[in-house]
Formats: structure tokens, sequence, C-alpha cells
């Protein structure tokens, strides 16, 4: 037997409805807010994700790259912002739209140590509005995210917020933070040593170092940013205000990737037996990615959610899903001739729009009869030698057990009227 690759997991036809589920929910707030659906390729040549100024533990350590027959060199995408800009960038998404607003739903993968809630290749939904430095889309932005874990019902849940500031607020917090880890890099984690010199910012979320006395001690965003960046993130809260939504401002949230600026938050959940991995997604605006990517000056903000993350926390809130729907009816004949009956009518009821199965491995009337009743079936068909005589069907409520023997013509539509459908 050949297991699945470590790190990855199968959604079994029990489980799939939870899926659906959260993309229905997903795809109908989308439409509520004016999102529309981008869907791009899982692997991009390499270029789109390792860029200069990305030097995260996600892009450098993290993802998966190999090279094609033909020598390209390709990496599995890690998260779905760098690949949306690179398309919104080469279909030129802008020359139509001044601002474009899309949402995406798919895998991902990240060479990472699974554990719960964080696997080698997992599903996000997220959202990316492209085009404008309004801080009232930063507001709406967030607002998706939180109206989405609202619909989904989930209670418990925090939305954390800071601001990096523009790009020269945040080089001058980049510096300062340098100076002040510089003096303690013997006592920082291996990883935080590294960190100094190409991304301090990661040390102050770094969950080895986390009660480290210079971790606790040093400088925030806010000690660095110049007037027009404190003054962009008062006009965010007014607006998230305005809008109703729960935030609390968290000074030293920084965030995994490199290319945010302004804005960046993150969605946390008190679940239990959900340990480290408790924040369920997680976002923030972007000021430079777009023109990083071959396209002109446009700033960008989005989001994007863990699929697993919030199946795990709906399960552990005992949140129900829609679950799939079971057998209108379940068509049960005693021979062959019978069954090609049963196969007229089988094929009818889908056509009226019933749910409706049958048994394709038994054919003894009792196997039928158990398969049916397995499958939670509303009503069992059942055609035998005098029902193929009469030409009716004895239609059986599973719930009342009541049994009537209707004409083959009228049987469909009358199940259907049964079930108000
Ligand atoms: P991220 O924080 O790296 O951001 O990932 C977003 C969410 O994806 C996380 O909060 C988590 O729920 C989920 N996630 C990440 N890694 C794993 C994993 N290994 N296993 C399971 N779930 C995982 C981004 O990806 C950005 N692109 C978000 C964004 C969009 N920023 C702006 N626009």
């Amino acid at each position: 037997m050949i297991s699945k690759a470590k790190g990855t997991y199968d959604v079994l036809p029990t489980e799939s409805y939870k899926w659906h589920t959260l993309e229905e929910k997903a795809r109908q707030i989308c439409v509520l807010f004016g999102y529309k659906e981008v869907r791009t390729p899982i692997f991009e040549y390499r270029e789109v994700f390792h860029r200069q100024n990305e030097q995260s533990d996600m892009v450098t350590k993290e993802t998966y790259n190999f090279m094609d027959k033909g020598d390209r060199g390709l990496t599995l995408r890690p998260e779905g912002t760098a690949g949306v800009i690179r398309s919104f960038v080469e279909n030129k998404l802008y020359v139509e739209n001044p601002l474009n607003k899309l949402y995406y739903i798919g895998p991902n993968f990240r060479y990472e140590r699974p554990q719960k809630g964080r696997f080698r290749q997992f599903s996000q939904f997220g959202v990316e509005a492209i085009g404008s430095n309004d801080p009232a889309l930063d507001a709406e932005v967030i607002g998706l995210a939180y109206a989405f874990i609202q619909k989904l019902g989930l209670k418990g849940v925090r939305v954390r917020i800071n601001t990096l500031g523009d790009n020269e607020s945040r080089a001058d917090f980049k510096d300062a933070l340098k100076k002040h880890f510089e003096p303690h890099v013997d006592t920082l984690c291996d990883d935080c040593k590294l960190r100094i010199e190409k991304n301090p910012l990661r040390i102050l979320d770094c969950k080895v170092d986390q009660q480290h006395p210079a971790v606790l001690k040093a400088p925030t965003t806010q000690d660095y940013l110049n007037d027009s960046s404190k003054d962009y993130f008062q006009q965010v809260l007014a607006y998230l205000d305005a809008a109703n939504i729960d935030y609390e401002i968290a000074p030293k949230l920084v965030r995994g990737l490199d290319y945010y600026t302004h804005t960046v938050f993150e969605i946390e959940a008190d679940i239990e037996g959900f340990g480290a991995q408790n924040v369920l997604g997680g976002g923030g605006r972007y000021q430079s990615l777009v023109k990083e990517l071959g396209g002109p000056d446009l700033p960008g903000i989005g989001f994007a959610f863990g699929m697993e993350r919030l199946i795990i926390a709906m399960e552990s809130e005992n949140i129900a899903f829609n679950e799939d729907k079971v057998n209108d009816i379940f068509l049960i004949a005693t021979d062959t001739t019978a069954r090609i009956q049963a196969i007229k009518l089988l094929f009818e009821a889908r056509q009226q729009g019933l749910v409706a199965d049958m048994d394709f491995v038994s054919t003894s009337f009792k196997a039928q009869l158990k398969s049916g009743l397995k499958s939670n079936a509303k009503y069992l068909g059942i055609i035998g030698e005098s029902e193929l005589q009469n030409k009716t069907v004895s239609l059986k409520n599973t719930t009342t057990q009541q049994q009537e023997e209707i004409p083959v013509k009228i049987a469909i539509r009358s199940v259907k009227s049964w079930l108000g459908k």
C-alpha cells in the first residue's frame, strides 16, 4: 500500500460536504461584496515568488521548486497573492477598471513541519483588491473577512490589526530593529540570528523567542511611523468603527511575508486543541508588489483564510455544515425485467430534480432493501412481478412505513408532491 505524501490529506466522501459548505459561503460573501473569482495556475515561474524583496522564510525555505523538462525553473505556489498579481499585470486588468476586486479558492504548498492545522498542501480562500489607496478599502477588506467568519457562525474570533507604515516608515523601523537586536545576537534562536540581517521584523513574532527580554522590549512599528502613515492608520480605524467591526490593535503584529506596508491584520480564534495554529487567516496592504511584478505603480490589499483551520474551528465549535442531500427515492427491482423499469424511473426521477439512486452491486431483494435503507432514502420504489403486471410501483415512505401502489406514469410526480418539491 502506498500512503499519502507527508503533510497532505484526503478529503473523503464523508467529509467533502464540509468543504462545499465553506466554499459556497465564501462565494456568497464575495458576491455580496462585489468580488469576482480569479483562477490562476498552481505553479508559476519561480520569479513570481522568489523576488529580491521577498526574503520571508516561507519563500526562501518552504517552497517546492523544480525544473521542468524544458529547463524552466518553476515553483508550486506557497500563497495566492503573488500569482494573482502576476495575472493582474499580465492581463492588464487595470486598463478596464481602476479597482479590481478579486477572490480565489485553491491549494497552496509549503514545505513546513506538519501538525494540527498545518499541512504541506493546504487550501486558501483569499481576496485581493487592487488599485486604490483609500483607507476605506482596508475596512471593506477586513469587513469581508469579518462577515465571512460571522456567516460561518464562529465565535471567540478576534481581528488583530497593526500598521507597518509606508515604505519609508517600514525601512526606518527595520533599521531600528536591527540596531536593537544586534547586541543580543548570541542569545537569540538560530533562525532569529539570521533574521537580524535579512528580516528583523520576523523576530517580533518568533515562536521560540516570544519571551526573550529583547523581544519584549523591542521597539514597535508605532514608534517609527511618519505623520502620513499615522494618519492613514487612524483613518482605517475610523472606517472600521463606522462599519461596526470589532478589532484590537496589536503593536507587535508584523506578518510573515515581506510585501506588506501600512495595514496588516490577522484573524485569530481561541479554540480548544488548536495549539499554536490559532491564526485562521491574515492579510494586509502592499504598496510595491504590483510594480515589482512588472505592473504599474498600484497598491493592493487582501487576505487569505486557511480552509482546513476554518473546518477544524467549526468542528470544534460544533457548527453544523450543510450535509449532502439524502436520496429522495431508492429504486428496488426483483428481476431483470423489473430492473429495466427501475432504470427508466431512476432517470425520470433525476430529470425531475429528485435525488435518486439504486443498487448497482446486489440483485437480491433483501440486499437492495438494505442498501436503500442504508442510504437513508425518503422513499423506496419497489418493482416486483405484480407491480410489473399492474404497471405500478410500490412506494414506501421510510419514515411512516406506509406503502402505496401507484401507477408508474404518475409515480415520480407523486413522490415530488409528497416531498413538496
Ligand atoms: P499567510 O498568513 O501566509 O498569508 O497565510 C494565510 C492563512 O493560510 C494562514 O492564516 C493560515 O490559516 C493558512 N495557512 C498558511 N500556511 C498553512 C499551512 N502550512 N497549513 C495550513 N494552513 C496554512 C498569505 O498567504 C497571504 N497571501 C495573505 C494575503 C493575501 N495577504 C494579502 N493578500
